[in-house]
C-alpha cells in the first residue's frame, strides 16, 4: 500500500518506519529529520529494532498515495487539512491527540478515519525514533454518531487495518470510533496536563496527590460524550485512564515534552474541547476547566 506520514514527528517516525518495512511508505517531516532519514535510513530502536529506507520529503503540497497518516499536532490540523487538498489520496486517517477529524472532514473530500495508537514514541535525535513500548492500533470510520452506517469508510479502514497487521503492527478495526474517540479523550484530559503541571511520568497520575484530580478530569469527560449521546461510563473512562497510565508508566506525555521544549501544547483539543462541549451540552466541567486555564497560563520553561 502507498502511505504517506504526514507529521513524521515521534509518533508518525515510528508508525512510519513500522510500516516502511511492508510498505511503500513516504514520511513528510522537517528537514533535518527528513535529511538524515534520506542519508543513513530511519533506525527504529528499543522494543522494535529495525532500519528502514521510506521515501521522505518536506514537501506538503501535492502529495499522493492510498492513505494519508495525520499526525501532526491537533494545533496544526487546519493548515494539514489545506496542504492534503492538493493532494491525491483515498482515504484520510487522524493518529493525531484531540477531536481534530471534524477539520479533516470539513477540508477533504474522501473518507476520514480516525485512529488511536498505543505504541509509546520518543525521538531521539535526526534519523532515530525509539518505539518506548508497543501497543495497539484501534481505526475506524470516523462519525459522531454510534449509530452511522458508512460502508465506503468501513471498507477504507478494513483495507488500512488489513495493512498495519501486515506490517506486524496489532490493529484492531471497529465499526465507528465514537466511543473510542470519547474514550481517549478522556485519557489524554487526565494524563496530559496533569504530567505536565506536575512535571511526572505518566505512571504518577493513578497516586495520590494527583489521582483525584485525573479521575474527576476523566469523569467530566465521560459526563460531555453521554451528554453528546455517547455511551460512555464513568467507570469505563476511569479504568481506560488507569490502564493507559500503567501501561505507559515511565513514560513522559506529550504535553509534557512539549511544555520542557517550550513548544505550543496540546490543550486546547484536549481539555479545551471538554470545555468547548461542555458549554454547548450544558454539563460543567470545572476541572478540565482550571487544567485549561493552567496549562494555558504557564509560563515558557
Ligand atoms: O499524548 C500522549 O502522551 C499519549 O497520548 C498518552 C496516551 C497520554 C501516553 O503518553
Amino acid at each position: 500500500m502507498e502511505i504517506v506520514v504526514f507529521g513524521a514527528g515521534s509518533l508518525g517516525s515510528l508508525v512510519g518506519g513500522l510500516l516502511a518495512g511492508t510498505h511503500d511508505v513516504t514520511l513528510v517531516g522537517r528537514s533535518a529529520h527528513m535529511r538524515a532519514i534520506e542519508a543513513d535510513g530511519l533506525t527504529v530502536g528499543g522494543a522494535v529494532e529495525t532500519t528502514v529506507r521510506p521515501r521522505t520529503t518536506t514537501d506538503s503540497e501535492g502529495l499522493s498515495g492510498d492513505v494519508v497518516l495525520v499526525t501532526v499536532k491537533a494545533g496544526d490540523t487546519a493548515t494539514a487539512a489545506e496542504a492534503l487538498s492538493t493532494g491525491s489520496f483515498n482515504t484520510v486517517c487522524s493518529l493525531q491527540n484531540g477531536f481534530t477529524e471534524e477539520t479533516l472532514v470539513a477540508e477533504l473530500s474522501v473518507p476520514v478515519l480516525a485512529g488511536t495508537v498505543t505504541y509509546g514514541a520518543r525521538l531521539r535525535e535526526p534519523g532515530h525514533v525509539d518505539c518506548t513500548g508497543r501497543g495497539t492500533v484501534t481505526l475506524g470510520p470516523y462519525t459522531e454518531d454510534s449509530a452511522a452506517d458508512d460502508a465506503a469508510a468501513a471498507e477504507r479502514a478494513a483495507a488500512v487495518g488489513e495493512a498495519f497487521r501486515a506490517a506486524d503492527i496489532e490493529t484492531d478495526v471497529r465499526e465507528n470510533m465514537a466511543k473510542q474517540r470519547w474514550e481517549k479523550l478522556a485519557v489524554n484530559a487526565a494524563i496530559n496536563p496533569v504530567t505536565a503541571l506536575a512535571r511526572v511520568e505518566n505512571g504518577a497520575v493513578c497516586e495520590e496527590p494527583l489521582w483525584p484530580v485525573a479521575r474527576r478530569a476523566a469523569r467530566e469527560t465521560a459526563a460531555v460524550a453521554r451528554a453528546s449521546g455517547v455511551d460512555l461510563s464513568d467507570d469505563t473512562a476511569v479504568e481506560a485512564v488507569r490502564t493507559v497510565a500503567a501501561s505507559t508508566a515511565a513514560n513522559r506525555s506529550s504535553m509534557l515534552q512539549d511544555v520542557d521544549a517550550g513548544r505550543v501544547t496540546e490543550i486546547e483539543a484536549i481539555n479545551g474541547a471538554v470545555v468547548e462541549r461542555g458549554a454547548q451540552y450544558g454539563v460543567d466541567v470545572p476541572t478540565n476547566r482550571l487544567l485549561t486555564a493552567l496549562v494555558n497560563g504557564s509560563k515558557p520553561r
